[in-house]
């Protein structure tokens, strides 16, 4: 069987844990935090994200001593070890002997130590003294019965612009396009007297006096993605040769730009991810389930982990408000819901220096007899009594479609407008499928469709022939197809597509269209039955060739058509609707899709979402609600039965089996 969460869960139950920087205390302190941990239920902790000074003073010395007696206490407690590759934060020693592994921005400026991440990943200085340590690290680590888990890097990120980086580009250039006329081609440089006429003149998108060829900074996107995936392989594979048994992950960041994590997904054992919604967002709620589903869709509908979340207040928002008693555990048990075996924090004991000084931890600075460490005690009690949801899948019949390479694209500078953009677009299809307690899975265009009712693209401005067509077969095959703005325009060099758009998806959405409009102010639309709509910042031009004109713009034109097509039904958004009026679309394409939500009645606020044999109920609203239910039900948070209707206070979870206990 392959490595995954089932291979930490499997004896462990539910993981509950955080991140433990021992290094920042004095030993004394660590017989504590074991005896607190173990109160507290914690079975995972993550050690040495920011160790390496610490375990490599000076160049090739190494201290493992005081390690060895961290993971032998922590063994000695039963706690499982998230060991970390320390390679997230060079010491000082290497930027100052070697200062071509530091990174250079895209003005050609240096960035220095005294903070973090401060490596090039395509220094191959970096590389070996990196791979080096870790050698080292997976060497004298690999036996120790406390081992669970490799954790490599932190939150990859790192974006370059040196002459190492430069030389890497070209080298990833080559592989792609063969030779300098083939990329001349794709990046279209008879515009501007662009034309390359050796490698050596090819740099990274450098700042410039004016607008960066997009097709130049498409492929930087690509390549600072792969470099860095390149550098974690690196390290994985050193680990991998040592422990082939013990799994490998690297902590995402959810929608993070610059990195494409459906390409690095498949090459670790285990997704895990760092989410920290907003205390002040109304909306974070859903963008939390809409992160957590795209967890959940990279680890292919398998268990992920939430590495990181905080007990209550950050300290890198410019504000930054407490979550108020009930909050950590209502978010905790969110990601429970939509598929995740591990809810661990960022981090173990509140640090007394340092950047993160002000950043709330599972051990607040004022002690363990807290209001803050109650709760993450109850927590982690109550996980316990979860045990049997750990493995278990989220079922979705809907599919969102969401891709990297799209979103750099659309993003460019230089297009009709910058306030359609790939997140938003994403999240306000997203939000009425959440309020309706309907279950998405995320997937890449690439994804086989067949098992999906319903497949949602909010946006893919770029879109591949073969994807295209791949949702072509889709629909008439009897899937539903609903495509948003501004989508099928370039194809992968970014290059527009001629003739009438959407050209690759025309003939499946029987519409076509000359020119795109964006406006100043919000636009009236009407349904065909007369009710009218806002919509905003974006309107087309188009003609129906055979679809039905579902909504139009008061002014004249198709705002919304349906198209019937084989045996499915292609719907396209010709503009930006309303929250109000994508929610009476998301109802019309479940309808032709045959889909409802988990319950037929959902008060406002209220998530809803099944997983496995679990109906979780979560209350994020502020007032306490009532929701019926179909059938009688266990909770098993509380072991009471409940039948007819449940009643859920402010921020209260309920996980409920059908019949009574
Ligand atoms: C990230 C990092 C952690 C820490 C937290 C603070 O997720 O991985 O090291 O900085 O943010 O929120």
């Amino acid at each position: 069987m392959t490595l995954g969460m089932h291979t930490l869960t499997a004896g462990r139950g539910l993981l509950f844990g955080g991140d433990y920087n021992p290094e920042q205390w004095p030993e004394h302190v660590w017989e504590e935090d074991a005896e607190l941990m173990r109160a507290a239920g914690v079975n995972l902790v993550t050690v040495g994200v920011f160790s390496w000074a610490r375990i490599e003073p000076e160049p090739g010395k190494r201290d493992f001593a005081w390690l060895d007696r961290v993971l032998d206490l922590l063994g000695a407690a039963g706690i499982g070890v998230d060991l970390a590759t320390p390679t997230a934060s060079p010491p000082p020693w290497l930027g100052h002997r070697w200062p071509e592994t530091l990174p250079v921005d895209e003005s050609g400026h240096r960035l220095w130590y005294g903070s973090r991440n401060q490596f090039c990943p395509s220094s191959p200085v970096y590389r070996e003294r990196a791979l080096a340590l870790v050698e080292d690290l997976a060497e004298r680590y690999a036996d120790h019965p406390a081992l669970a888990l490799w954790h490599v890097g932190n939150e990859y990120g790192q974006v370059c612009h040196c002459d190492d980086s430069a030389r890497a580009f070209r080298a990833w250039l080559k592989e792609r396009y063969g030779d300098l006329d083939t990329l001349n081609e794709a990046w279209g440089t008879t515009f501007w007297s662009q034309r390359y006429s050796e490698w050596a003149e090819i740099v990274t998108p450098r700042r410039a006096p004016y607008i960066v060829n997009p097709s130049q900074q498409l492929d930087f996107w690509r390549f600072c993605s792969d470099a860095l995936l390149a550098h974690f392989r690196a390290e994985r594979d050193v680990l991998r040769a040592r422990t082939p048994d013990v799994p490998v992950t690297t902590n995402f960041m959810g929608l993070f730009k610059p990195v494409d994590y459906w390409s690095w997904a498949q090459e670790e054992d285990i997704v895990s991810n760092d989410h920290y919604p907003d205390p002040a967002d109304p909306l974070a709620p859903a963008r939390t389930a809409l992160t957590h589903d795209l967890m959940r869709g990279l680890a292919k509908g398998r268990p992920w982990l939430l590495m990181e979340q905080s007990t209550s207040a950050v300290n890198w928002r410019p504000h930054n408000p407490l979550k108020p008693p009930g909050r950590l555990r209502l978010e905790s048990l969110q990601a429970v819901a939509r598929g995740a075996d591990g809810l661990c924090y960022f981090q173990w004991r509140a640090s007394r220096f340092g950047a993160e000084r002000f950043h709330s931890a599972m051990v607040p600075h004022a002690g363990a007899d807290t209001r803050l460490h109650a709760e993450v005690r109850a927590h982690g009690r109550e996980l316990r009594g979860l045990r049997e949801v750990a493995g278990q899948p989220v079922p979705a019949r809907v599919a969102m479609v969401f891709d990297w390479p799209s979103w750099w694209a659309l993003e460019e500078r230089g297009r009709p407008s910058d306030r359609l953009t790939a997140t938003d677009q994403l999240f306000s299809y997203y939000l009425p499928f959440w309020e309706r307690g309907v279950s998405v899975d995320l997937v890449p265009p690439s994804a086989g469709l067949d098992g999906y009712a319903l497949v949602v693209v909010p946006n893919l401005f770029l879109l591949g022939d073969a994807d295209a067509a791949a949702m072509t077969a889709y629909v008439r095959g009897g899937g539903v197809l609903v495509v948003g703005p501004f989508s099928g325009v370039v194809d992968e060099r970014a290059h527009v597509r001629t003739g009438r758009f959407p050209a690759p998806l025309r003939e499946v959405l029987g519409a076509s269209g000359e020119e795109w409009q964006p406006v100043e102010g919000p636009v009236r639309c009407r349904w065909a039955d007369g009710a009218e709509f806002a919509a905003h910042t974006w309107t087309e031009l188009i003609e129906p060739e055979g679809a039905e004109t579902v909504a139009e713009f008061t002014g004249g034109g198709p705002a919304v058509l349906r198209h019937r097509a084989g045996e499915g039904v292609a719907w396209y958004v010709a503009t930006m609707p309303e929250p109000d009026a994508l929610g009476e679309l998301a109802e019309r394409v479940l309808a032709d899709a045959g889909v409802r939500g988990v319950l037929p009645e959902l008060p406002r606020g209220v998530e809803a979402v099944r997983r496995g044999d679990v109906l979780f109920l979560l209350n994020h609203g502020a007032d306490a609600v009532r929701v019926p239910l179909p059938h009688a039900a266990t909770d098993l948070l509380t072991g009471s039965a409940v039948a007819g209707r449940i009643t859920l206070a402010p921020q209260a979870v309920a996980a409920l089996v059908r019949g009574e206990a």
